[in-house]
This record gives structure tokens, C-alpha cells and sequence, in this order.
């Protein structure tokens, strides 16, 4: 999945070449007792904050108010396996964000054990490295939990966590076509507006939309096709929950390794979806070039049937839900942060 620098425009990293597995996830053995011993044991210590918390988006709030009201909190912080910080990351200034985590160096114990490494955030952009100790402290050792996706340089890989997209439409499970009337869909805004989309336009095996759709447009739309097509960092990728939910295989077209993809360590993605690096210094992109992949992938009913099922199954876990449900997004969120329970913590030194 992550792209080297490969002179070809379009470099195939696919699930074909690989062997393909016949689950969805990265150790299908230990991640159904781990989600239980996470259940039982895992606890959350928020502090209150000034910087209050509201913002309009849609994944993060949830998220936070989730959290706010599971079973995972606890208000007894040498309880605690993880401390979480509350604020606002629409208009927070470096300043304010800086005053508070000095408060919480000087006013508890905590920060000092780890500096920060048994504490995360949510920030839906994430958070830049700036100059300010504190700030630098927060983003270097703090779990950031952001929207996908952020910015390169505004997330640590394997130590940040990004929210799964959420698309606010109902799920009503369908029945996939049998025929298949397109090779690939495009939804409106899915892919920026240059030469590719002109080219897929052009072609009748594809299916672009040049307007927002509404859901129940965007499902039947999803519902005959076989991929569904996105650019990873341009383009609008809230439709991948949709896409693998209902069994269009996602194809992420992308210039640049993906490094925070959501559930990354949970799910094998290389299975479910297909990435397809484009080099866009390259004139003229080869939509035949992009074909041939997707009829490779099909190659066989059943190993397009496969890819397909995999992302069937996997697409159950990015459902965010008012009230949250076993195995949603966010008690996978949570369970990602669970794994990332374990920091040293260092006894109080005094100073003589
Ligand atoms: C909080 O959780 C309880 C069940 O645990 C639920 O009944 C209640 O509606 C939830 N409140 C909010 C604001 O989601
Ligand atoms: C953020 O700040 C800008 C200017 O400082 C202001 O116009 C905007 O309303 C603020 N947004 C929120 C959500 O507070
Ligand atoms: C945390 O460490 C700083 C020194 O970096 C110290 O000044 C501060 O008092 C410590 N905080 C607590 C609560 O002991």
C-alpha cells in the first residue's frame, strides 16, 4: 500500500499480487479477545478543560461525546490507562493550547510520567509541530486522533489515529446488481477536477458525476458498479465508508504513501480496496492504463467476489451509530487506542 517513488505514473500496488486472505483483518485470532479485554478493562481518564469543546464537524464530536458517555471512563485517574484531553480544535490558538497543557504539568502528576505519552487528543485537522515546548511535547508524544485524512505533516504514523469518515445517510442493506452496468463510479468531488476525470469522462465504462447526489442516489449508483473510485489528499474520500459497506470495491488513486488510513491496525486495506499510485508530473494519464488494473483485480468473478466480500465484512466497523454498537467506529477507534495503551511511566523524580 505504500507507494515508493516509481518513475511509472502509475505504479500498482494490489491485492492481486499478493495472496489473498479470506479475512478482512490484520490477526483475526487475537482481535475478538482483545476487543473483550479491552470491554472489561480499559479506562479513560478526561480532564475537564476550558477550552470547551463544540464543533460543527461530524466523526469528531461523536466520537468525543461516545467517550464522554461509555463505560470506559473513569474518574479515578490512578485507574486510568489513558488520560484524554479535551478541547475545541476549531479556532484553538497555540497559545491557549500551550497554557493548557502546562496546567496540567504543574497542576498533576501525570504528564510528568510519560510527557505525554499516555494521553491523546482529537483534533480534526491535527495539530502542527510549532515551536512551543508544550505544544511539541503534546504532538510528538500524545496519540492525535484526527479526520482522514490529515495532512503528512500534521500526522505521526503508528502513533496517530484517524477517525473513520462518516457519512450521515441510513444504511439499508442492498442487493448488489447482478449485472454490473459500469466498471467504475466516480462520485461528485471523489476525484479533483483535472485531466484524469476528463479522461474518465470520456469513457463509457465510467460513471462520473459532475453533481452531489443524495444517499439514496450515491447507494444505487454504488449498487452498479463495480469500483468506486477516490483520490486520496484532493479529493472527497467520505463515500469509501459507503463504498465498502454496500461492495464497491474502492480504488484510492493517490501521488504518496497512505500512512492514515482508518482502522489501519485493525483491517488489512491491501485486501478490501485497490491503490493506484499516480504521478501526476507524468503529461496525460492513461485511463487505459487504470483499466487494465481494474480488470485485473476482476479477473475471475471470484476474486473480484473476494476483495469485494472482504469489504463487505470490514465495512461494518466504520459505522458510526448516536448510541454505539459493538464493533462500530468508535469502539474501534477505541480499540486502536487500547493497543496504544502501553508507555513507560516514570516515577516522580525529586530534586534535591
Ligand atoms: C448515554 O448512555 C446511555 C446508556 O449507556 C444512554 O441511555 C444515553 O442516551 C446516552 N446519552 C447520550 C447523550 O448519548
Ligand atoms: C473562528 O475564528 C474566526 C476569526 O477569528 C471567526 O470568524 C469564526 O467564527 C470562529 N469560528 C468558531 C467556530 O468559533
Ligand atoms: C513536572 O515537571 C516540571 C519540570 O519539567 C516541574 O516544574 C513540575 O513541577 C512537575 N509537575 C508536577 C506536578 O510535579
Amino acid at each position: 500500500m505504500f507507494l515508493t517513488n516509481i518513475p511509472l505514473f502509475i505504479s500498482l500496488f494490489l491485492s492481486f499480487s499478493l495472496p489473498l486472505y479470506s479475512t478482512p483483518y490484520l490477526s483475526p485470532t487475537t482481535l475478538f479477545p482483545n476487543y473483550q479485554k479491552m470491554l472489561q478493562s480499559f479506562k479513560v481518564f478526561p480532564y475537564t478543560s476550558p477550552l470547551v469543546f463544540s464543533t460543527p464537524s461530524d466523526s469528531e464530536p461523536l466520537f468525543v461525546s461516545s467517550l464522554l458517555n461509555s463505560s470506559f471512563l473513569t474518574l479515578d485517574p490512578e485507574q486510568a490507562d489513558l488520560f484524554f484531553i479535551p478541547f475545541s480544535s476549531i479556532n484553538v490558538s497555540a497559545r491557549s493550547l500551550s497554557r493548557l497543557v502546562n496546567a496540567l504539568r504543574y497542576d498533576f502528576p501525570f504528564w510528568n510520567r510519560t510527557l505525554g505519552a499516555d494521553h491523546f487528543y482529537v483534533s480534526c485537522e491535527g495539530l502542527s509541530f510549532g515551536s512551543d515546548r508544550n505544544v511539541l511535547e503534546l504532538k510528538k508524544n500524545s496519540v492525535q486522533i484526527s479526520c482522514f485524512p490529515t495532512a503528512p505533516d500534521k500526522f505521526v504514523p503508528h502513533k496517530d489515529i484517524t477517525l473513520p469518515p462518516s457519512l450521515a445517510g441510513p444504511y439499508s442493506p442492498m442487493e448488489k446488481a447482478k449485472n454490473h452496468l459500469h466498471l467504475g463510479y466516480v462520485r461528485y468531488g471523489a476525484i479533483k477536477e483535472h485531466s484524469l476525470i476528463k479522461e474518465l469522462r470520456a469513457d463509457s465504462e465510467f460513471l462520473v458525476d459532475s453533481e452531489p447526489l443524495d444517499q439514496l442516489g450515491f447507494q444505487e449508483r454504488i449498487r452498479i458498479s463495480k469500483f468506486c473510485l477516490f483520490e486520496y489528499g484532493k479529493g472527497d474520500v467520505s463515500g469509501i465508508n459507503d463504498a465498502l459497506r454496500h461492495g464497491c470495491v474502492p480504488v484510492v488513486i493517490t501521488d504518496r504513501p497512505i500512512q492514515d488510513l482508518p482502522l489501519m491496525d485493525v483491517l488489512r486495506w491491501q485486501e478490501m480496496a485497490v491503490f493506484v499510485g499516480w504521478n501526476k508530473g507524468r503529461a496525460g494519464v492513461k485511463v487505459e492504463e487504470l483499466k487494465r488494473v481494474l480488470y485485473r483485480t476482476c479477473g475471475g468473478d471470484d476474486r473480484y467476489g473476494e476483495v469485494r466480500g472482504l469489504g463487505v465484512t470490514a465495512g461494518k466497523h466504520f459505522v458510526w451509530n448516536e448510541q454505539p454498537q459493538p464493533y462500530d467506529a468508535f469502539h474501534m477507534v477505541m480499540y486502536q487506542l487500547w493497543l496504544r495503551r502501553h508507555t513507560i511511566r516514570y516515577a516522580r523524580r525529586e530534586v534535591a
